[in-house]
């Protein structure tokens, strides 16, 4: 796993992308060992995961282009499923994942930043996806997501003219949700880690759940779906704990994983 590194704060995961003299550059060796990083993860002592970039310039500045300037349209295609196969496990890991989103987004590091459920980036963050100008189309989800996540229209246009976002401009266009001096973000998801970390464990999950299945429905199977996960809830230590407190008026005892 050289080129991912984990730590364990608590109950908090941090995930980082170390290939920094490359700037955190995605390539085959890479990919894989965020998977086995991920893959990795204690979720019986992990509530939220963050991911970030090594260094101070980059999250992640894309796919590595030298490997893909000379791919074949097969070894393309398993690239873009290598890639793919590791976001869509980070987007559904049970627990939330931040990205701190710490220099340079672009292309599969915007994917890659897509792929958490929140962003938090850096005030010297950037965004976008230059694949159209190296004759590409995002090869990791990018076209996807980001019309998700942004709307169709400014995404289109960000895609179609390789343009880029600045910090400020992605809190304005909701593709991030704030920017901090590069020097408080890492404390900063921290704290919101732990606000997470601080509720229960098992309705955080299942609101994950609820809402990124839900999005996937119809809104019909979609409050259905939410109707099982909250009577599902219904019967936890963790609603008991907090309901019986609240009724009893005091805090609850901490939620245990
Ligand atoms: N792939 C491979 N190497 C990369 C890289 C990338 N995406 N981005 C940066 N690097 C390497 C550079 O080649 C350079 O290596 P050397 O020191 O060995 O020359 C090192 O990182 C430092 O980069 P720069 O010297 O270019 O640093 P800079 O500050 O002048 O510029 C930058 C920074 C604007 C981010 C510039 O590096 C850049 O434009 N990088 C490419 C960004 C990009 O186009 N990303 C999208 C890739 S396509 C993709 O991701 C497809 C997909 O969806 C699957």
């Amino acid at each position: 796993m050289g080129y991912v590194k984990y730590e364990q704060k608590d109950l908090v995961g941090v995930v980082t992308i170390d290939r920094e003299k490359a700037l955190n550059a995605l390539n085959t060796e890479v990919l894989a060992d965020l998977e086995a990083v991920v893959d990795a993860i204690d979720l019986g002592k992990t509530r939220c995961v963050i991911i970030t970039g090594a260094g101070q310039k980059a999250f992640v500045a894309g796919a590595d282009i030298g490997a893909m300037s000379t791919m074949t349209k097969e070894q393309g295609r398993a690239f873009s499923k290598r890639g793919n196969d590791v976001f869509r496990k980070i987007e559904s890991l049970p627990v939330p994942v931040i990205a701190a989103v710490n220099g340079f987004a672009l292309g599969g590091g915007c994917e890659l930043s897509l792929s958490c459920d929140i962003r938090i980036a850096s005030e010297n963050a950037l965004f976008g996806q230059p694949e159209a100008g190296l004759g590409i189309t995002p090869g990791f989800g990018g076209t996807q997501r980001l019309a998700r996540t942004i709307g169709v229209g400014k995404a289109k246009e960000l895609i179609y003219t390789c343009g880029k976002v600045k910090a400020e401009e992605a809190l304005k266009i909701g593709l991030v949700n704030a920017v901090y001096p590069a020097d408080q973000l890492m404390e900063e998801c921290i704290k919101l880690a732990g606000k997470i970390a601080r509720n229960a464990p098992i309705a955080v999950r299942q609101c994950k759940k609820a809402i990124n299945l839900g999005l996937q429905m119809d809104i019909d199977s979609a409050v259905s779906l939410e109707a099982e996960l909250f009577s599902f809830c219904l019967d936890t230590k963790d609603q008991k704990n907090a309901m019986t407190a609240f009724c009893e008026k005091r805090k609850p005892d901490p939620f245990i994983n």
